[in-house]
């Protein structure tokens, strides 16, 4: 049908619907279904109209070819008269009803009923088929004057309809012939055959919004943590490695120098282990010393037993410590009994765990940033400096220190940073030089020291983020919108 189309108006600058139907004989419907798909192409241009068409019915078709049942009854009754059961017989009863109401109406017959049994009778002299020359006129393109036109509604012989009709004209891209449809897509086979010379591409539609890119998104704690990672790389510190979250009483707590009486160990703080309870600390030499220290200090048995208990680790410096221990072991002990090692930055960025109870700043797990710097000559105010470097790089340019007791830092710092946005002083970390107790059996001098600090990565996050609620941040109420939508971390 689309050929018909096009080829009609290459020799006719219009063409109605109407027309086509009519001279290729098909249902008009077909036309302008056939020509809806061209104007979408830009073949051809549609101008609708509606025009009012008559719907005849059956009933009004037999009335054209055969007459109205009033009017022939007319007819039949002559100059006599006929009882009803008579005509019935003849018309059938059905038609006879009709006939007779509508005869009735149009004052054509009447009916006498005084001898007790119907009888029909002509009530005009003269008459005329009305119906059938309305019917007639109108089927032949007459018009019907409105009272016409509700009686034959009424009579449900004809309604009138109004027709969606179209005129076709030549579009902005016309044709004779229907053009293979535009393709999306460069094929290979395109290539191979050479087809792409011919073929009609789809053009592109620069105005379309964009797909929504449904990909994984970073969390904004992994951004922050990636921003502090860049910060201590540039600062010239290396990552621990940190990917354990079971680690020994020995390596958390012992080897920190924290007693083991020491409620930080207790079951409300700590998550234990039970499978497997406990583990073999392999460094026996390192162990000795590590008693040695402790019974020292605290005067109360050392036990292995407790040392080897796993648990949840409650802080990375277990690994702060097991780091300055390879670094003692890789270095040399020069016969003055000093330490040749390389003095060097450390950090890490993992998970922790605390047995606490769970508010709007407290969860059982965050992630720790921990930092040490081991050398020689290395002062409070050397940390101080320091902690200024990195926490201006953070947009906290006011620190304040303030003394605070750590079973393995002496003196100990709780770190205090002006946050601007909040308008006061938080604590944004611990801090501290670690003690000789603590080194000494690592294998330093001495001479050495360390400074060392640990921080939370969820306040840090919380506050660029400006969340007040840590729940927000992290675990199952995150709401998954807020990951995907979260800027990149500026500080
Ligand atoms: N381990 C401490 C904490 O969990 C932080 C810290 C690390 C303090 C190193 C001093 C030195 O809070």
């Amino acid at each position: 049908m689309e050929g018909i189309i096009l080829k009609a108006l290459s020799t006719r600058d219009k063409v109605s619907s109407e027309e086509l139907a009519a001279d290729n004989k098909v249902d008009h419907q077909e036309v302008v279904g056939a020509a809806k798909s061209l104007t979408a192409q830009g073949y051809i241009v549609a101008d609708m109209e509606t025009k009012p068409v008559w719907n005849i019915s059956e009933e009004a078709k037999e009335i054209v070819e055969k007459g109205s049942p009033e009017y022939n009854l007319w007819k039949l009754l002559g100059d006599g008269d006929l009882p009803q059961s008579k005509v019935q017989e003849q018309f059938g009863k059905e038609t006879t009803a009709v006939a007779l109401a509508n005869g009735m109406k149009s004052k054509l017959l009447k009916i006498d009923k005084s001898s007790g049994q119907p009888v029909l009778q002509r009530n005009a002299a003269t008459a005329s088929d009305e119906v059938r020359d309305l019917l007639q006129r109108i089927i032949g393109g007459g018009e019907a004057n409105p009272k016409e036109t509700e009686a034959l509604k009424k009579r449900k012989l004809a309604t009138l309809d109004n027709k969606k009709v179209f005129l076709y004209t030549k579009g902005p891209d016309y044709s004779v012939e229907v053009k293979a449809k535009a393709v999306g897509d460069l094929t290979r086979e395109m290539l191979v055959t050479g087809a792409w010379k011919t073929t009609s591409f789809k053009e592109y539609n620069f105005s379309v919004p964009a797909e929504d890119i449904d990909g994984g998104q970073l969390h904004p704690l992994l951004k922050v943590r990636q921003e502090f990672r860049e910060i201590f790389m540039e600062l010239g510190f290396q990552e621990m490695d940190t990917q354990h979250w079971v680690e020994s009483s020995f390596w958390n707590f012992d080897s920190l120098f924290i007693p083991q009486q020491h409620p930080a160990r207790d079951l409300q703080d700590t998550f234990f282990i039970s499978k497997p309870a406990t583990s073999e600390v392999v460094q026996k030499e390192l162990m000795a010393k590590v008693r040695a220290a402790h019974e020292a200090a605290f005067r109360t048995p050392w036990k292995e037993e407790e040392a080897k208990r796993n648990i949840l680790r409650t802080h990375t410096t277990g690994s702060s410590a097991y780091t300055l221990f390879r670094l003692a072991q890789m270095s040399e002990k020069l016969p003055d009994g000093t330490l040749k090692f390389r003095p060097g930055r450390y950090y890490s960025i993992d998970r922790v765990f605390r047995n606490e109870e769970m508010d709007k700043t407290h969860l059982c797990e965050f992630h720790q940033i921990e930092g040490f710097v081991v050398g020689r000559n290395i002062s409070l105010a050397n940390m101080m400096h320091t902690f200024d470097k990195f926490f201006r790089r953070i947009g906290i340019e006011r620190l304040r220190f303030k003394p605070t007791f750590n079973p393995y830092t002496e003196p100990s710092m709780e770190i205090f940073g002006f946050h601007t946005g909040l308008k006061k002083w938080i604590e944004v970390g611990n801090s501290g030089l670690f003690r000789p107790e603590l080194l000494g059996p690592l294998g330093f001098d001495a001479g050495v020291s360390v400074m060392a600090w640990g921080i939370s990565l969820e306040r840090n996050t919380m506050i660029k983020y400006n969340i007040s609620n840590i729940h927000e941040l992290f675990g199952h109420r995150v709401n998954i919108n807020f990951i995907k939508r979260s800027a990149i971390a500026r500080f």
